[in-house]
C-alpha cells in the first residue's frame, strides 16, 4: 500500500517537470569568420510553443552554460526554452555589447538562428521557440554587456533577468567601468528581475574584495532601472552558489558560499529556476498568480528570501502589458 504511495507520489513529481534535451552548437559564425559563438540548447520537447530565455553566464560568457546544468536544466523543465551563449572567440569585454546585437540578429532571422537550429534537431521539431516572447538573463558582470547593449537598443529583448548582477568589467569592481549611474535611470524601460544573493558582498578575507561589493551591483541595478523591477534576495546564498560542482567549489576561493548546515545548494538552483520561470510567465502570460510568487516569493521557494519591487507606475491589476522594452 505505502510502496504504491510512494510509486504515485514520484509519479506525479515526475509529471511537474516535463522532459527536456540539451544540445550544444559550436562555432556558429556571426558576422565575421574570426568571431565564434557556442551555443547550448535546452529546450522541452513536448510539442508546443515556449518562451525563449538567451543566457550569457559569468564573466560575459567566458564561463559555458554547461556549468551551470542544474539550473539551466530546471528553467527548462520549467517550459521555458533556454539558450546559452559562451565562447565568443577574439573578444574584448567592451565589445560584448556589439556581440550581443550581432547574435540576437542573427537569432531572430526567420528561417535562420534559433528557428533553424530547432528545425535541424529532431528531437524538437515539433517545438516552436516562441521569439516574440524573447528574454535575457545574465549572471554576475555578464549584466554590464547587457546594459550596454540596451543603453543604445532593446533590440527584440521583452524582459530582463539578472542574477547577481554586477556593473563593471569584472566582479570586484577592479576596472571601473560604469553603465549605471543611480538614479539617473537607464534609457530604457523593460520588466526586470533581479536575484541577488545575501553574500554578495561579503567576502572572503579582509584582504580580498567581495565578488559582488553593493556599491557596484544589485541595488545599484535596482536604483537605475524604472520599468515594472523586481529584487529578490537569497539571503543564505553566495555569488557563486548556483554553478555546477566542481566548478562551485573551485568558486569558494573567490566568492563566499553558503555555509552551514541550511545550506541545500540543489534547492537553491531550483528555487533561482522557479522565481525565473514564474517571473517569465507572470510578464508574457500576464498571469496574476505568477506575478503574486514575484511580489511575495517567500510563498513559493524554500530557501529564505527577502523582496522588494517598484512598478514605476505600470499597471498591473489586470495582468499588465505583458513583455515590452521601450526607449525614452
Ligand atoms: C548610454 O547612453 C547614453 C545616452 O542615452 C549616453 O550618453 C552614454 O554615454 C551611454 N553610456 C555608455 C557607457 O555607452
Ligand atoms: C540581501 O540580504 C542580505 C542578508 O540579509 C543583506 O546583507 C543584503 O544587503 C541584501 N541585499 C540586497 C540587495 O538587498
Ligand atoms: C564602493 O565601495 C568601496 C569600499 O567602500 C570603495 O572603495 C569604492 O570606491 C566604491 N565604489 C563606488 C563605485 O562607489
Amino acid at each position: 500500500m505505502s510502496i504504491i504511495l510512494l510509486i504515485l507520489l514520484i509519479g506525479l513529481h515526475l509529471t511537474s517537470a516535463g522532459p527536456i534535451d540539451h544540445w550544444s552548437v559550436g562555432n556558429i559564425i556571426i558576422s565575421k569568420p574570426d568571431i565564434r559563438f557556442r551555443v547550448d540548447i535546452y529546450s522541452p520537447t513536448t510539442p508546443g510553443s515556449y518562451p525563449v530565455l538567451i543566457f550569457l553566464p559569468g564573466l560575459a560568457g567566458l564561463v559555458p552554460s554547461t556549468f551551470y546544468t542544474s539550473l539551466v536544466t530546471a528553467i527548462a523543465e520549467q517550459n521555458v526554452i533556454l539558450v546559452g551563449i559562451s565562447k565568443i572567440e577574439n573578444i574584448k569585454p567592451e565589445k560584448m555589447s556589439v556581440h550581443i546585437d550581432n547574435f540576437l540578429a542573427w537569432a531572430i532571422k526567420p528561417k535562420d538562428g534559433i528557428t533553424r537550429l530547432f528545425a535541424e534537431h529532431k528531437q524538437v521539431r515539433e517545438v516552436h521557440a516562441n521569439l516574440e516572447r524573447l528574454a535575457f538573463l545574465t549572471h554576475s558582470s555578464a549584466a554590464h554587456s547587457l546594459g550596454q547593449y540596451m543603453n543604445s537598443t532593446c533590440g527584440p529583448i521583452k524582459l530582463i533577468i539578472m542574477m547577481n548582477p554586477v556593473d563593471g568589467i569584472d566582479p570586484f569592481g577592479i576596472v571601473q567601468d560604469f553603465i549605471t549611474h543611480p538614479p539617473t535611470p537607464l534609457p530604457f524601460r523593460t520588466p526586470a528581475l533581479i536575484i541577488s544573493a545575501g553574500l554578495d558582498s561579503v567576502s572572503i578575507g579582509q584582504k580580498s574584495p567581495a565578488c559582488a561589493p553593493n556599491n557596484i551591483s544589485n541595488d545599484r541595478w535596482y536604483r537605475s532601472l524604472y520599468g515594472p523591477t523586481f529584487l529578490i534576495n537569497i539571503t543564505d546564498y553566495g555569488h557563486a552558489d548556483n554553478l555546477d560542482e566542481p566548478y562551485h567549489e573551485a568558486s569558494k576561493i573567490m566568492c563566499k558560499p553558503c555555509t552551514g548546515s541550511l545550506c541545500h545548494f540543489a534547492q537553491y538552483k531550483l528555487d533561482e529556476a522557479t522565481l525565473i520561470t514564474s517571473f517569465i510567465r507572470a510578464i508574457f502570460d500576464r498571469d496574476l498568480r505568477q506575478l503574486n510568487i514575484i511580489q511575495n516569493p517567500q510563498s513559493a521557494v524554500q530557501s529564505h528570501v527577502s523582496n522588494k519591487y517598484d512598478l514605476h507606475g505600470y499597471d498591473y491589476t489586470s495582468g499588465g502589458p505583458g513583455g515590452f522594452c521601450t526607449r525614452d
